[in-house]
């Protein structure tokens, strides 16, 4: 019997069951309407659900008004949006086996921005397109042309955790598999760990404990609520990229409390604190040794993501040990078949939906031209249903 491809492989996050390794990485997409999900979103996420990804994880929805990085941000802080987002969820599950998953955050100082489709590099708000005074641990502005943010209260800070746990109970409510906490690219929840943005001097911040109490407390507060059943994660920061910010020393300490409190897996991404700093190109793979130093030193489940091009390089991320899943975010846009691509590459045979079996390896002569080095597909699947005479013909040069 042939060996399925580690990146085919299932695998128990958590308490959720995934069909692979491959994961829809969260994609803000600037498009909301006070905060609720649109036709836009039904799209982008129903096609990312037939990518062949065992998961896809939706942008980051904040946990509040304020919260949003740009007025387009998604929210879970209305019944509106929580229906909507049910809805969305019911239609997915309708026709895509995907776990379903959320990212939730605060932007802290880096909210009241304008949305990328108005801005080149990331800019604040004017206050005539209705900026609105943001939040952070102190008052320090991202860089010289932002605007200064208020420093957290006692009580900001216990209603941000507040904040989290409800939308928590509202990502349950709407059906979704897995939460995500945004503990990384410079927002609130980063801008809390990292010491060139947390100057506080209270139980807040101070030492590396007092900087990781507010991610901690707000991931214990959830375990407590979100059932064991699904999964948790954490997308955290490896290194601010600056000599006196964050580094992978501070991220395996991070990830050591973060598993003791159980949550089930945490995500290595890197930088995008201040403009300021200095990050090396990116090049394929980049972020994957931080991914690996985690699984290897806390005995987390880690998920890779950065550069990860195709599926050959994802198949020996996972093989190599390195991370146990692999995210996926431009390359899902620039291929939303990502997944098919890949399972073809690696010699996989995985499910079509029946009203597009025809495009099939097997199905399909022109799959041969387009990607003559993929090799020949055993096909175990449809193709050994008994054939509808519609979807599991063999290909035809008649269109149907
Ligand atoms: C359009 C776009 C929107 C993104 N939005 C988010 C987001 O909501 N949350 C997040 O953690 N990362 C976000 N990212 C970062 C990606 O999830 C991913 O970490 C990054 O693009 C590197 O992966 P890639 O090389 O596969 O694109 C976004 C990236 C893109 C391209």
């Amino acid at each position: 019997m042939t060996q399925v491809p580690s990146l085919f492989a299932p695998f128990q996050l958590g308490g959720l069951r995934l069909e692979n390794r491959i994961v829809v990485s969260p994609m803000c997409q600037y498009s909301g309407v006070d905060g609720v999900v649109q036709p836009w979103h039904r799209m982008h996420l129903g096609g990312l659900a037939l990518s062949g990804a065992g998961l896809v994880i939706a942008e980051a929805s904040a946990v509040s008004r304020d919260g949003r990085i740009t007025h387009e941000c998604l929210g879970l802080y209305s019944d509106a949006q929580t229906e909507a987002l049910a809805s969305l969820l019911a239609e997915i599950r309708s026709y895509s086996s995907a776990a379903l998953g959320i990212q939730l955050g605060h932007a802290g100082r880096r909210a009241s921005a304008r949305s990328i489709f108005a801005r080149s590099k990331g800019e604040a708000l004017p206050p005539d397109e209705g900026a609105w005074q943001t939040i952070a641990p102190s008052a320090l502005p991202v860089s010289t042309d932002w605007p200064v943010p208020r420093a957290m209260t006692e009580e900001d800070i216990a209603q941000l955790i507040d904040d989290f746990t409800a939308a928590a109970r509202r990502a349950g409510q709407a059906g979704i598999d897995l939460i995500e906490v945004h503990a990384a690219h410079g927002y609130l929840l980063h801008q809390f760990l990292s010491p060139l943005s947390n100057h506080r001097q209270d139980l807040w911040g101070g030492d590396q404990a007092g900087r990781n109490r507010l991610l901690v407390t707000i991931m214990e507060r959830l375990r407590a609520l979100w059932p064991r059943e699904k999964a948790l994660g954490v997308r955290m920061t490896s290194t601010d990229w600056h000599p006196d910010g964050l580094t992978m020393d501070d991220a395996v300490a991070l990830a050591l409390q973060l598993n003791a409190i159980g949550v089930d897996y945490v995500v290595m991404s890197a930088g995008n604190l201040s403009p300021d700093v200095r990050i090396p190109p990116a090049t394929p793979g980049h972020q994957v040794p931080f991914a690996a130093r985690i699984r290897r030193e806390t005995g987390l489940a880690t998920m890779a993501v950065g550069q990860i091009l195709n599926g050959p390089q994802a198949d020996s991320i996972i093989r190599a040990g390195d991370a146990d899943l692999v995210a996926i975010a431009r390359g899902m846009l620039d291929d939303p078949r990502w997944g098919w691509h890949a399972a073809a590459a690696l010699g996989v045979d995985i499910d079509y939906p029946p009203q597009y079996i025809r495009a099939r390896p097997n199905n399909w002569t022109g799959h041969a031209v387009l990607r003559p080095q993929t090799p020949a597909v055993t096909t175990s699947r449809q193709a050994d249903r008994p054939a509808s005479g519609l979807w599991d013909r063999p290909d035809t040069a008649a269109p149907r």
